[in-house]
């Protein structure tokens, strides 16, 4: 029996879990769930953004699903998203875009990409972070390793050939940055020399910003570094319909956590109008990664299938829907 530790999460969090556990409970997957407090309400129940009892269980289950979190302004993280993903060693953030029927992209088809960027380092995770008495001058550490950068590439590599995807574009600013980015290309390049099997490109970021926009279908799997991979993954969902439909995973060699790229969207909380396709899709990575792909192509195609008929779709989708009538759409197409 596997069991995963949910997340409920605050804003529109508790209302996309439902609805995703809905539908996964539609599929009789033989799963357990076992309740953990993050986040603002974490905060009010416990006195605490993470508890201790939620560690222990995302340490014991080793997979959980999790619903986006508010980072309170003055709280003791920075992020706790960014404190998950040290805490547990979550190196590679995973973060498909695929265009879907029905949904606001401008392109019809073509997009298939994957975005896998360095979870754990660079200038994103806010090392040394520090402002002058004065108030004129801030600073701010980036550190680049080449273990990080060998893991990372290695998984793109890896999930290439598992994907059975062609490319990997190494993403990167090594002309300018030359340290840090620079350290990234060179590993990078080390690296995709063990994997003759599989075409490796370099593109520089800001020109890659470009060519997403102008002709993304170039584009398989995209290997970068942490601030880039944020930005460029959000670019992706934009791509492809929103952030309503983007959902990512963050994985470590001995826990993996689940989620859809999206936050708490406090300006539709409560409304019961969020879409629950991002965290959906987030749940169809988790049973890939459980070993399950008939189980995850089964519920990608139930989603696939109710935005092609345009059934229940919530307001981001220019539908009237709401996320519990969207979720039973798609469990009654499974
Ligand atoms: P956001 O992603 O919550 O919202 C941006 C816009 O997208 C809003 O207009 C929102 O209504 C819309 N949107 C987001 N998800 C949607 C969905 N499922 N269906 C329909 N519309 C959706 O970003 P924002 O407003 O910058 O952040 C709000 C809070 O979320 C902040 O406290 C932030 O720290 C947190 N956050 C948490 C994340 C996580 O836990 N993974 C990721 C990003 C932000
Ligand atoms: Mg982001």
């Amino acid at each position: 029996m596997t069991t995963i530790t949910v997340i409920r999460g605050d804003g529109i969090g508790p209302e996309i879990m439902d609805a995703t556990l809905h539908v996964l409970d539609a599929m009789q997957l033989g799963l357990t769930y076992e309740d953990a407090d993050a986040g603002m309400v974490a905060l009010d129940k416990h006195g605490e953004l993470l508890p201790q009892a939620t560690m222990d269980s995302i340490r014991r289950n080793k997979i959980a699903l999790k619903s986006p979190l508010t980072t309170p302004v003055g709280g003791g993280f920075s992020s706790i998203n960014v404190e998950l993903r040290k805490r547990f060693d979550l190196y590679a953030n995973v973060r498909p875009a695929k265009c879907f029927p029905n949904t606001k992209s401008r392109f019809s088809s073509g997009v298939d990409l994957i975005t896998v960027r360095e979870n754990t380092e660079g200038a994103y995770i806010g090392e040394g972070q520090e402002v002058s008495a004065d108030g004129e001058t801030a600073v701010l550490t980036q550190k680049v390793t080449r273990k990080g950068s060998e893991r990372i590439v290695r998984y793109a590599f890896e999930l290439a050939r598992k994907t059975g995807r062609k490319k990997v574009t190494i993403v990167h600013k090594a002309n300018i940055l030359k340290s840090t980015s620079g350290l990234f290309l060179k590993t990078a390049r080390e690296v995709a020399a063990h994997y003759p099997d599989i075409e490796c490109n370099e593109m520089i970021v800001d020109n890659t910003c470009m060519q997403l926009v102008m002709r993304p279908e170039q584009f398989d799997i995209i290997c970068t570094t942490n601030l880039f991979g944020d930005i460029i993954s959000d670019l992706c969902a934009g791509l492809v319909g929103g952030l309503g439909l983007a959902p990512g995973a963050n994985i470590g060699t001995d826990v993996a956590i689940f989620e859809a790229v999206h936050g708490s969207a406090p300006d539709i909380a409560g409304k019961g109008v969020a879409n629950p396709c991002a965290l959906l899709l987030g749940a169809c990575q988790m049973l890939d990664h459980l070993g399950r792909p008939e189980q995850a192509m089964r519920l990608r195609d139930a989603i696939i299938a109710t935005l092609e008929a345009k059934d229940s779709l919530t307001p981001d989708l220019g539908g009237s829907g709401n996320t519990m009538g969207f979720a039973k759409a798609i469990a009654t197409r499974l």
